[in-house]
């Protein structure tokens, strides 16, 4: 990784009017990905042991200006990229608009006049004490948070999907496309430099890299499903120690997971993902049009994860309209890897529910059993250990593989020292735990999911 993609090294700075939410916003924020949460105005206050009007009425407010991008630059400048919620009147200030620019993602929070005046009406504060002044100001400032932010957001989710890069909709744009054949001839792009990514294997990559033109300032573009994208990512880290992409992706799959989150790689002969590196892309782009002409079979593929998405999150996912569902995904998991992004610190372990069983009895029965079919069932199993109630929507039925093998298979990979095997269960929904399950349990779950 060379250059600072959305805020994964970068502190996340919320900006906005009083009233916007920024504090709430920015804690829930700072909760799901695991960081630090700083609100400038009760950092003040605390560090100066006095109330924001207090401030204003001892200093006035150009007084306050001077305290507030002291505090302001400071946290900036701290090392450890955290969550910032700015004071309404910040980035008035042209040093702290400066230092934004120089540390910070900053996202401008938007709020409607009517709804920040119904929030701050009636409260001390010292700029929120007349409608008349309180319309203008917002008139304002809010060109202000448009020129300094680098994207608007609405939500926590969108915050989440911005700190990775994440966009609905979005034009491709970079020097190379390497694209899933099939998905060119159905959605065409127009790119100088096309090429066929071909299968997820070495000697694809290989060819990929004798093929490209591009010079270290080149982007790749990668054009098509999980395939695709782990291909071309893998391709932009090799190609020159390592040059930008961006990943489109094109199957659900990919757009809830595959795409997101820098995990590349290609398959060996012995095994899939033996090979690969963290490489983020610069921008994922999502488009859930392109799922119309998708298969059946790859829209259940991508569904199995969505349920496994909804699970962890505790929320039906599921049962939302297309691009909320996508949205919504798209975000679990960037949180996700935002929180842990090179798999260092634990947390993206929980992506792995219901994988345990799916591979094994994807391994048994020689990957003839589609991924989401064997997620499904491995869903159903993890959710019968953790002793939580199935779901409707995992309606399945039991396959026909060697159960011996499929025992065989889950126990290579997953065998913990004192003889129990590691899962990722859920405590209930939405709260997943990684606990040692007792072998005899694991089996008769997996043998549940095998028919005779
Ligand atoms: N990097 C990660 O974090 C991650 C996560 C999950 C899975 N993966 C990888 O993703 C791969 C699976 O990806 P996938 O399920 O997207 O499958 P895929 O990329 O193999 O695509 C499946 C099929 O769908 C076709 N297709 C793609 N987009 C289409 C469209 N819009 N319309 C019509 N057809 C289309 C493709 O031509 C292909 O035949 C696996 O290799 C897996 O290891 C990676
Ligand atoms: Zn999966």
């Amino acid at each position: 990784m060379t250059v600072p993609v959305g805020a994964l090294d970068r502190h996340i700075a919320l900006i906005g009017f009083m009233g916007a939410g920024k504090t709430t916003v920015g804690a829930m924020v700072a909760a799901r990905i695991s960081r630090l949460f700083f609100d400038l105005d009760r950092e003040i206050e605390r560090s100066l042991r006095l109330s924001i009007p207090e401030l204003f009425r001892q200093r006035g407010e150009a007084g306050f200006r001077v305290i507030e991008a002291e505090r302001t630059l400071e946290t900036l400048r701290h090392n450890r990229p955290a969550v910032l919620a700015l004071g309404g009147g910040a980035v008035e200030t042209p040093a702290i608009r400066k230092a934004l620019k120089d540390h910070a993602l900053t996202v401008f929070l938007d709020v409607e006049l009517d709804d920040a005046w119904a929030r701050v009406a009636r409260t001390a504060r010292p700029l929120a004490q007349d409608a008349e002044d309180f319309r203008a100001l917002y008139d304002l400032r809010r060109s202000l948070y448009e020129e300094t932010a680098d994207v608007r957001v609405q939500d926590a989710d969108d915050i989440v999907l911005a700190a990775l890069g994440i966009e609905l909709g979005g034009d491709p744009e970079g020097d190379a496309l390497i694209a899933d054949e099939r998905v060119l001839e159905l959605h065409p792009l127009e790119f100088v430099e096309t090429h066929v990514a071909g299968p997820k294997t070495l000697s694809s990559a290989e060819r990929l890299w004798e093929e490209l033109r591009l010079g270290r300032d080149g982007t790749i573009v990668g054009y098509g499903g999980g395939s695709t994208t782990d291909l071309a990512g893998f391709v932009a880290a090799g190609y020159m120690r390592g040059i930008r992409w961006i990943s489109v992706p094109t199957t659900l799959v990919g757009q809830v997971d595959a795409g997101i989150g820098g995990k590349t790689g290609v398959d060996l002969p012995s095994g899939k993902n033996l090979v690969g590196a963290f490489h983020y892309p610069d921008r994922v782009l999502i488009d859930p049009a392109l799922l119309e002409t998708l298969p059946p079979e790859e829209l259940r593929n991508g569904l199995a994860e969505v349920v496994k998405t909804g699970l962890l999150a505790g929320r039906s996912l599921w049962e939302l309209p297309a691009e909320k569902m996508i949205r919504a995904c798209a975000a679990f998991k960037a949180a996700v890897c935002l929180a842990d992004p090179f798999e260092r610190r634990g947390r993206r372990e929980i992506l792995n529910l219901g994988h345990t069983f799916g591979h094994a009895l994807e391994a048994a029965s020689e990957y003839r059993l589609p991924h989401g079919e064997a997620v499904a069932l491995g869903l159903t199993a993890a959710l019968r250990v953790s002793g939580v109630e199935i779901p409707e929507v995992l309606d399945v039925q039991p396959v026909r593989v060697d159960r011996e093998r499929a025992w065989a298979a889950l126990q290579r990979d997953k065998k913990a020292r004192d003889g129990k095997i590691r899962l990722v269960l859920l405590e209930e929904v939405g709260k997943p735990v990684v606990r040692e399950a007792e072998p005899a349990e694991v089996r008769k779950a997996l043998d549940e999911l095998i028919a005779d």
